[in-house]
């Protein structure tokens, strides 16, 4: 794994910008990852100041919450329509996980087999949960999953719940990519800022086990870690 050491968030998500569009650059036919989140809202603000317009047609997103219509405010696929297409005017198509031709029973099969048609990814943007989670794969994930609906903690629906303006209403499952289709994308940048994060990103990275997700990526042969906490 590489490492950035940055002293802001800001500065992170500067260079986490520039590191995402040299990667979809190089390979501008295959669709990039998208994540979302307070600290990927920087990025895209990053992206959306360079100009940068995506010069693939389809992008995927990581997860989402599940049960709750792509209209809501506080759905992923809204947030990524917003802030990366609107935000970087791009015309293309975001897969979410559980939203349109991927709900139901078959969704996250669908969902999964759209992923290998079409990918892999150029690049993948990631962060991390106060849990250690990436994406919603909660700790004790599979290494090996794949797309599926699955049980939020209470300590994820406590830390995203300052997104909704009802705390009650976030939901308690989601549908995420698994950790085996993330670590299929060619380069994947992780981002983690937020003391809060300091406690998982130290285990993920100095005692990984079946409880720290991030674990299943740390030998990907391009990964780049960007952060200002301790590593
Ligand atoms: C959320 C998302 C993750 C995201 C992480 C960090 O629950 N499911 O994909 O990376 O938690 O989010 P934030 O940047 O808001 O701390």
């Amino acid at each position: 794994m590489k490492i950035i050491r940055v002293a802001t968030a800001e500065q992170g998500a500067e260079i986490a910008a520039e590191l995402f569009v040299e990667a979809a650059d190089s390979y501008p036919r295959d669709p990039v990852g998208l994540a979302t989140g307070g600290t990927m809202a920087g990025v895209y603000r990053h992206l959306a100041k360079t100009g940068f317009t995506p010069r693939c047609s389809e992008a995927f997103a990581l997860d989402e919450y599940f049960g709750i219509p792509d209209t809501h405010e506080n759905s992923y696929a809204n947030e990524l329509n917003r802030e990366f297409s609107k935000g970087l005017g791009w015309n293309g198509t975001i897969h979410t996980p559980g939203q349109g031709p991927y709900a139901g029973l078959h969704g996250p099969e669908k969902f999964e087999q759209t992923i290998q048609e079409l990918g892999p990814l150029s690049v993948q943007l990631l962060g991390l949960g106060v849990n250690g989670h990436i994406a919603f794969n909660e700790p004790g994930s599979p290494f090996d999953s794949k797309t599926r609906v699955v049980d939020l903690e209470p300590s994820t629906i406590q830390a995203n719940s300052v997104y909704f303006a009802d705390p009650a209403e976030v939901p308690n499952q989601a549908t995420s990519q698994g950790l085996a289709t993330i670590a299929q994308a060619k380069k994947l940048i992780l981002i983690v800022f937020g003391s809060a994060k300091q406690a998982a990103l130290t285990k993920a990275l100095h005692s990984p086990d079946e409880t720290t997700p991030l674990a299943a990526l740390n030998q990907h042969s391009n990964i780049t870690l960007i952060t200002y906490l301790e590593t």
